[in-house]
């Protein structure tokens, strides 16, 4: 069967594990969070993965590693995870590998003072995602005129130096005020072009953002919605453009 036979989908493993049947597995590349990614038929809905027919080939190589998005705080029933899911909805609306962490569920070990010499292993799970991922989408809100203590804190917690060397990385600023979490992005791109990480130039800011949501989480502004659809699309191709420059061979 042609590669092209294939398409990426994002499939939440609840789903998965209800339903895929063993000769399924095969097409399946278990991802940590909430999905897995699986290869379905061109045109056919992730519901009809069992419809694969046996021995069918799909290209693993053709699959693209998910953009990890990460929601920059841990606070409880935070706008940065409302934000971060509204921007993963915009991924899987253009097929694109994408995945959420939300700084809520790093373990409760990562913060004893003997994890900057010994990483727990579920922070060495999350590590690997980072890693593994194609690009970052930094969902940030304003604290103190900054980002997040903890979004530091785990920053400083990934592997120096190839946790963002190189990586493409996208930043949503979220705040109360009228600047939209402009100072903490700025703050963040500082950090991230220490670590050698490519910024997409196309950042998106949201003010006053505690009023821009409905009762069921969607955003009220359609033009802060289709900014971060844009966002989305845009870096994608921007992670592509980059990935390509990366692998020609240095001018000599
Ligand atoms: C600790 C803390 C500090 C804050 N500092 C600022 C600030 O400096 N500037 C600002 O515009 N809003 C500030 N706010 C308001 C937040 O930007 C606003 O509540 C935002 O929605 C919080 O994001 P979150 O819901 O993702 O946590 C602060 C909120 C908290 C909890």
């Amino acid at each position: 069967m042609a590669a092209e036979w294939c398409q990426p989908f994002l499939i939440p493993k609840k789903i998965l594990s209800r339903q895929r049947p063993r000769e399924a597995r095969k097409v399946l590349t278990p991802l940590p969070g909430l999905f897995d990614l699986a290869l379905v038929p061109q045109g056919s809905r992730p519901r009809l993965l069992s419809d694969a027919p046996a021995g069918a080939e799909c290209r693993m190589d053709l699959m693209p590693a998910p953009i990890m998005i990460i929601s920059g705080t841990n606070r409880a029933n935070s706008n940065a995870l409302r934000i971060s899911k509204i921007v993963l909805g915009h991924y899987q609306s253009a097929k694109i590998a994408a995945e959420l962490f939300n700084l809520e569920e790093l373990p409760r070990e990562v913060f004893e003072p003997s994890s900057y010499l010994q990483k727990p292993a579920a922070m060495r799970v999350i590590q690997q995602r980072v890693l593994d991922a194609q690009g970052l989408h930094v969902i940030t809100p304003e604290y103190n005129g900054s980002f997040p203590g903890v979004l530091k804190y785990f920053v400083d917690m990934l592997k120096f130096p190839e946790s963002f060397d190189r990586k493409p990385v996208a930043f949503v600023g979220e705040a109360s005020g009228v600047w939209g979490g402009l100072r903490a992005v700025e703050q963040l791109q500082m950090i991230f072009g220490y670590r050698n990480a490519h910024s997409y130039p196309d950042r998106v800011f949201i003010p006053q953002v505690k009023d821009k949501f409905d009762a069921a989480g969607n955003f009220t502004d359609a033009g802060i919605n289709e900014r971060l659809k844009k966002q989305a699309i845009g870096f994608e191709c921007f992670i592509r453009s980059v990935c390509n420059i990366a692998s020609q061979p240095p001018p000599v």
